[in-house]
C-alpha cells in the first residue's frame, strides 16, 4: 500500500496561513471553537510554560472559547521506564493551572488515563495509519535515530494517541508550537480516513479536522541561556519561593560588559534576562536595557528578580493554598474526568454506529 507523502514545507505554510485566519475568527466568533491543550506530567511547570502557554490558555478561556486542558499522563511512559512521582506531578500541574486562572467551571480539566472511551479510540485509529507514516513523524523519527533506548510500541504510535486526545472531544483547535504540526496533520488524516473508511453516525463526519493555532516559540531560556531543563539546574519553577527565585537569578550567567544592551545574538544571556523582565512588566526589553544602561549585571539581576517575583506573587500565593488542599484538587480532577468521560462515551457510541459495531 502506498500513501501520499506529506510535504512538510507546504504543510507549514498552509498551517501558518490558516492559523492567522483563525486568530481573526477567534475574536469574531469564539464560540465556534473548542480548544484542547495538554501537558505531560514529567516535572513542575516553569516560567517558560507560564509565559508560553498558561497565559494564552487563560486568554482563550476568558474570550469565551470552549476550552479543555488535558493532563497526558500516559504520554509519560512513551520514553521512560517508569511513571516517576506521577501523582505529585499531576497535583502540582493542577495547582498551577488553577493559580494561573484556568477556571474549572469554564475549562474542562481531565487526565487521559482516566477516560477509558478516549483510549478505546486508539484501536480504530491505529487501523488508519501505516507504520511508514508513523516512522516519518519527526518526533518519532528523532527518537528512532537519536535515542539510545529501543523504541516502544507506545512511542511509535504516540501521535495516534494524541489524535485520540484531540478527537474524543471533537476539539477543532489545538494551540501548539511548530514542532507539533506533524501531529496535528496526522490527526487530520485520521479524522478524514475514518470518515472515508468507516462512514458516519449521522450526516456529518464523526470527527472534525482540527487546526493548529500556532504559538510563538517561547523566547525564554534557562538562567544559563540554554534551553530550560531540570537536569541542568537552570530552571525557574512557578512553585519556587521569592528567595529561591532570587538565588537562581543571582547565579544567572551574564557577560563582562557593564553597559546593558538588548542584543539577543551577541549577548544571549543578558537578552534572556531582559526578555523575562519585559514579559513580567509587559514592556519592550530594549527600553528596559536603556534604563539600566551602565548599571551592569548586578542591576539587571535586581530588576529581573523584582519583576518576576512581583509578577508571580499572586500566582504563588494561590498555588500554595491549593497545594495545601489536595482534597479540593482531587474534587476538581474528579469533576473534569466525569465530564470528559461523558463526552468520550458519546463519541465512542457514534464511532460504534459508524463502524456498525453497536451491539
Ligand atoms: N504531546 C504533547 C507534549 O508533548 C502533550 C499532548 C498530549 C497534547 N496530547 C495532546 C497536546 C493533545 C495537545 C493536544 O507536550
Amino acid at each position: 500500500m502506498t500513501e501520499p507523502v506529506i510535504d512538510q514545507s507546504a504543510s507549514l505554510e498552509r498551517t501558518m496561513a490558516r492559523s492567522r485566519e483563525i486568530d481573526v475568527e477567534l475574536v469574531k466568533n469564539p464560540a465556534a471553537f473548542r480548544v484542547l491543550t495538554g501537558d505531560r506530567p514529567t516535572g513542575n511547570l516553569h516560567i517558560g510554560h507560564y509565559f508560553g502557554s498558561l497565559t494564552n490558555r487563560v486568554r482563550l478561556q476568558d474570550m469565551g472559547v470552549d476550552s479543555c486542558v488535558l493532563v497526558a499522563d500516559y504520554q509519560v511512559i512513551t520514553d521512560r521506564d517508569g511513571v516517576g512521582p506521577i501523582k505529585e506531578r499531576v497535583y502540582s500541574l493542577m495547582a498551577d493551572y488553577l493559580a494561573a486562572g484556568i477556571d474549572p467551571s469554564r475549562t474542562m480539566i481531565f487526565i487521559h488515563s482516566a477516560i477509558p472511551a478516549l483510549n478505546q479510540l486508539m484501536l480504530p485509529f491505529l487501523s488508519l495509519v501505516t507504520d511508514a507514516e508513523l516512522r516519518r513523524n519527526p518526533t518519532v523519527k528523532a527518537e528512532l535515530e537519536d535515542s539510545e533506548r529501543p523504541m516502544s510500541g507506545l512511542m511509535l504510535t504516540y501521535p495516534v494517541h494524541q489524535a485520540a486526545d484531540i478527537l474524543f472531544c471533537k476539539a477543532n483547535l489545538v494551540p501548539v508550537g511548530k514542532d507539533q504540526i506533524p501531529h496535528i496533520e496526522m490527526c487530520r488524516v485520521i479524522a478524514r480516513r475514518f470518515d472515508e473508511r468507516y462512514g458516519r453516525a449521522g450526516d456529518q463526519p464523526v470527527f472534525p479536522e482540527a487546526d493548529a493555532l500556532l504559538s510563538l516559540p517561547t523566547l525564554i531560556l534557562g538562567t544559563d541561556a540554554t534551553k530550560m531543563s531540570k537536569s541542568k539546574g537552570n530552571v525557574i519553577e512557578l512553585g519556587m519561593t521569592a528567595d529561591e527565585t532570587a538565588k537562581a537569578l543571582k547565579k544567572a550567567v551574564t557577560d563582562s560588559d557593564r553597559n546593558i544592551t538588548y542584543d539577543p545574538i551577541a549577548r544571549p544571556e543578558v537578552a534572556n534576562l531582559l526578555v523575562i523582565t519585559g514579559l513580567c512588566l509587559d514592556r519592550d526589553p530594549a527600553s528596559i536595557a536603556e534604563e539600566i544602561g551602565d548599571g551592569g549585571a548586578g542591576t539587571l539581576k535586581k530588576v529581573v528578580t523584582e519583576a518576576l517575583n512581583e509578577r508571580l506573587r499572586i500566582h504563588r500565593e494561590r498555588r500554595a493554598e491549593l497545594v495545601a488542599d489536595p482534597g479540593y484538587l482531587e474534587s476538581i480532577i474528579h469533576d473534569g474526568n466525569a465530564r470528559a468521560n461523558e463526552i468520550a462515551e458519546t463519541t465512542l457510541s457514534e464511532v460504534r454506529t459508524a463502524m456498525k459495531m453497536s451491539y
